[in-house]
Parts: C-alpha cells; structure tokens; sequence
C-alpha cells in the first residue's frame, strides 16, 4: 500500500527523526487509501466503536490522507467536530474535493500548522495506519492535542502478522514495539483486540487526573 519518496528520513528531513518507515507516505498511492473495500479488514463502524466519543466530542484524525475515514466517521455522527489533519497539500486537496466533504458542516480539514489552535482540547485523536511514519516531534503533537481526560487510538498494521496489504514488515511496529515509543513519549497504553492486520493501542497522557 506504500512507497516511498527517495531520501526519507535523512538530516534533510529532520521532521521525520524517530519514524520506523523512512519515506513520507506517496500521494501517488492515494487511490489505495480511497479504496472502501479496506472496510471489510477495518470496519469503521468498529473503529467508532473503539473511539467511543462522548456526544459533541472533538476529534483529530491525524494523518487523516484523503480522509476516507474521517468523512466515514462526520457522517456517522453529526454531534462530533472532526478536524482531519495532514502534512501533504496533494491530500489535503484530495479530501476537499470530495462532494461529501461540501456537506458535511462538522469536518475541517487542517495543515500541522493550525495545531497549536486545538491544544489540550481533543477528546479523541485517531491515528489510523500512520504511528510508522510519525516522527518524535508529531508524536509529542499527538499527546499535546489531548484533552485531560481524552485518548488517543493508534491503530496500525501489525508487523507480527503475514499481510496481503500494507507497507513492508521492516517498516512498521509490532504491537510491543508500538506500546514501548509510546510510553517513552509520557502515555499510559493500553493494548485491545485488534483487527486482522492491526494492533490497537489506547494511550493516554500519564499524567491525566
Ligand atoms: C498511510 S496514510 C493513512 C491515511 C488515513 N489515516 C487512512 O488510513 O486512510 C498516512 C497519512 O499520514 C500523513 N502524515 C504522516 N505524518 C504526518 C504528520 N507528522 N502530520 C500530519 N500528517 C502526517 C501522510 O501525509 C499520509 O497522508
């Protein structure tokens, strides 16, 4: 499901430092993203299951990509605040050009750069198929956008398991692997069932009262 741009996590690119795969995920693949039939492995009924959010919540999907599954997740409930962030514009662009993106009122799509302005406030952030690829300094953005008493859920592919889909074994975490960088980075982590090629984690701040 992934290539990678040459060079990756290189002194250029210090951005990147810390995430196992070593390219930026390439646009050129987002077709894949927006392929539904993704559902029948990862339900997102089951991922708002796991998100479980209060009425009115607010929600980061970071790395939201072409937003198949914030759109999915805006849909399904009207209350939440959906904030479908990412890095790359060619992404970015895709989701606003979908017709369902027009009308949904409860979906905005945003740059890192807005970051600062949802601080402490998202009750849930999902990380969907991007944990890999997340540098040091995105992870800390993760566990900085977190309410008190929010959590994160990453959700990614496993590399403890044979897979017809996704990026190569090397550059993705094991369960473990993924619960460790995330307790190194101040989160209480909790391992739930996960899907056929995904682990789940839910982490908190360590420090939430
Ligand atoms: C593999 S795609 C997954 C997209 C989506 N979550 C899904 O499953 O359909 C990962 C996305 O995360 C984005 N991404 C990676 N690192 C990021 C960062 N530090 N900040 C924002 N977006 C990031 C990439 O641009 C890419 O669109």
């Amino acid at each position: 499901m992934h290539e990678h741009r040459k060079g990756g996590a290189t002194p250029d690119d210090p951005a990147r430092a810390g995430a196992k795969q070593p390219g930026r995920f390439d646009p050129s693949r987002a077709d894949r993203l927006d392929d539904t039939s993704r559902f029948e492995y990862l339900p997102p009924e089951r991922v708002l299951a796991l998100l479980d959010p209060a009425p009115s919540a607010l929600m980061v999907d970071f790395g939201a990509g072409t937003g198949t599954y914030a759109i999915w997740l805006a849909r399904a409930r009207p209350d939440l605040a959906v904030i479908a962030l990412d890095e790359q514009p060619e992404m970015l662009d895709r989701l606003r050009a979908k017709p369902e993106t027009q009308s949904l009122a409860n979906l905005r799509p945003i740059f890192p750069a807005e970051i600062p302005g949802f601080r402490g406030r998202a009750d849930r952030v999902l990380a969907l198929n991007v944990l890999h690829e997340l540098g040091d300094e995105a992870l800390s953005e993760v566990r900085a956008l977190l309410a008190p008493h929010g959590f994160a859920l990453f959700v990614d592919w496993n590399a403890e398991v044979d897979r017809p889909h996704g990026p190569p074994r090397e550059h993705v975490y094991s369960p473990r692997e993924a619960a460790k960088r995330l307790a190194g980075f101040g989160f209480e982590v909790e391992m739930l069932e996960g899907f056929p090629y995904h682990y789940v984690l839910r982490a908190r701040r360590a420090n939430s009262s």
